[in-house]
């Protein structure tokens, strides 16, 4: 039987080249006449989707429905054989991950921003993942940019649109579509994971005095924490907050993180709650914010390595290696010196993780920007950090049943074992191109030249460092030897400081500068140095690193927009 396939003339537009994680832009931008079809034509002309099953999600942001139908339009035209897709096009990515993994799918698509706003005057995105669940490594966002570069027409197949709403087959014109649970998958992959007697056994003796509260930010993983935090761990509903999914995330940046996640930091402080995370838009950041306690996402991933034995999927499994991006902290790779394992530093950007994690290298990795996961999928996972440390937690108070230990003494611990690294991040957001290039110009040419090298520098309090590395960062991949060229310059000192500088690949609008600090205190300190709050701890090494960039002349702006 043949099917109407229409072919419609385009033209090429300008800037869909893939970010680090999928194209981003305005709404708007993705609303021009023939641009999203030209990407989604661009994809397929990049992969051999002929026959074969593609997974469809997202977070539900504002434009989602209408892109979805487009996705069959044009994926039905170019051959794909099966679309799964989550009810009400709703999948988080960590759960898109796992559902690619699961059903031997060829690839999917989705439909998000993450952590970006959303609505009309906001972001959408589209990100191409591939079959080992993982976002397209640089070789295939590469041919869907030069596709994007020089298309001329895009194929749909002429048919009525789908009722996302129905769990249920259904054909479509050569294809099928299958619309499935979107939770029910991803909920039994952390069972697999994680000891959720232990979790529910502690928190239900421990009502009173161990409430915990989890914030979706109004995005996707609401339906999902609900399953986890009362159907399963049988907590009452005032344990989830902001849980019900909106397209413009009601009008709130869902980004996991001090500054944007206020809704939680409000209500964990004024009542007390010793356990608080929230998850971002698509469900891959979280955030662990306990009352007057904030665990940074370099300390989580090298926590969780540290406790690895405490949960049942490594603790059957073994912990193969563990891994970061290269400006988060160096926490993690002193707990793989101690448990002598494997590590790795790679650039900024999940997609890195994932020829690790094939090659049986990698099981425990994490990122500054408030990812953490593992090889039980290719995404990092918001809900699975937040369950591992509830695991922790959980088995931390079962080895000191006569003291509550809660998020700070498990810091302090891991801190008297390995030393604290202090870090915190300034963005610099949506600041002019040019003072941003002319900055990492400056780095460069100072790296080139040699000109910093071993010099000193003195903060306003007198402290002094002494440069005794500056280099570009670049990654040759172990596992392909691809290599990743210009992924930050970092500034090294004799005293084993750190500060990084980064152009932003997730910004939809001008440039986002990245300043990333990191010092470190050994193990040997008083525990009132090791406890100090990181601002302090930093302070003098922020002055310096400001002031050898020359950042304020370059991007005509005092503060940060935002800290982390
Ligand atoms: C996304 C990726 C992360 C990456 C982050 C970097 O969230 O999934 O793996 O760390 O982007 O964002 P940036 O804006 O710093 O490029
Ligand atoms: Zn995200």
């Amino acid at each position: 039987m043949s099917y109407p396939v229409k072919e419609v003339s385009t033209k090429p537009y300008d800037g869909q080249k893939p970010g680090t994680s999928g194209l981003r832009k305005r709404v708007k931008v993705f609303q021009q006449e023939h641009y999203t079809e030209n990407f989604v034509q661009a994809i397929f002309d990049s992969i051999d989707a002929k026959g074969q099953t593609l997974v469809i999600g997202g977070d539900g942001r504002y434009y989602s429905p209408e892109v979805i139908q487009i996705i069959f339009k044009i994926g039905s035209a170019n051959g794909v054989k099966r679309f799964i897709v989550g009810k009400d096009a709703i999948l988080s990515t960590p759960a898109a991950s796992n559902i690619i993994r699961k059903y031997k799918a060829y690839g999917g698509i989705l439909l998000t921003a993450s952590h970006n706003p959303g609505g009309p005057n906001n972001d959408f995105g589209i990100k191409y993942n591939v079959s080992n669940g993982g976002p397209a490594p640089e070789g295939v966002t590469d041919k869907i940019y030069e596709k994007t570069k020089t298309i001329s027409s895009y194929k749909v197949l002429e048919a009525s649109e789908v009722d996302l709403s129905k769990i249920g087959e259904t054909t479509y014109g050569p294809s099928e579509v299958a619309i499935i649970d979107s939770v029910s998958d991803y909920v039994e992959l952390l069972h697999e994971i994680f000891d959720f007697p232990l979790i529910k056994d502690f928190l239900e003796s421990h009502k009173e005095d161990y409430p915990i509260l989890f914030d979706g930010l109004n995005g996707v993983t609401g339906p999902y924490a609900r399953a986890i935090i009362v159907d399963t761990l049988g907590l009452p509903e005032s344990s989830i907050q902001n849980c019900v999914p909106l397209p413009d995330f009601g009008g709130a940046h869902p980004d996991p993180n001090l500054t944007y996640a206020h809704s939680l930091v409000e209500v964990v402080e004024a009542k007390n709650i010793p356990f608080g995370a929230a998850s971002d838009g698509d469900g891959d950041r979280n955030m662990i914010y306990g009352k007057s306690a904030f665990v940074t996402p370099s300390d989580s991933v090298a926590i969780i390595a540290h406790w690895a034995d405490v949960i049942p999927y490594f603790k059957k499994g073994g912990v193969k290696g563990l891994a970061r991006s290269m400006p988060t902290s160096k926490a993690i790779d002193l707990v793989a010196q101690k448990k002598g394992l494997e590590y790795f530093e790679v650039p900024t950007g999940w997609k890195f993780f994932g020829n690790l994690m094939d090659a049986g290298r990698l099981s425990i990795c994490g990122e500054e920007s408030f990812g953490t996961g593992s090889d039980h999928i290719r995404e990092k996972d918001g809900l699975w950090a937040v369950v591992a440390w509830l695991n922790i937690i959980a088995a931390a108070n079962k080895k000191s049943p006569n003291k509550l230990v809660g998020i700070n003494d498990i810091l302090n611990e891991f801190y008297s074992i390995y030393g604290r690294s202090f870090f915190s991040r300034y963005d610099y957001e949506e600041v002019p191109s040019e003072g941003a290039n002319a900055l990492v110009k400056n780095l460069n040419d100072a790296i080139t030249s040699g000109s910093l090298n071993n010099s000193v520098h003195a903060s306003s309090n007198g402290t002094q460092f002494t440069i005794s590395g500056l280099y570009n960062f670049e990654y040759k991949d172990p596992i392909d030897n691809s290599v990743s060229k210009n992924q930050g310059q970092v500034i090294t000192f004799a005293d084993g400081s750190r500060v990084v500088f980064r152009l932003s690949g997730t910004g939809s609008q001008g440039a986002t500068v990245r300043m990333y600090i990191e010092r470190y205190l050994p193990a040997s300190a008083s525990a009132e140095e090791l406890a100090k709050p990181a601002a302090e701890g930093l302070q003098s090494l922020i002055d310096v690193a400001l002031e050898l960039s020359k950042l304020k002349e370059y991007l005509g702006v005092d503060k940060p927009t935002v800290i982390t």
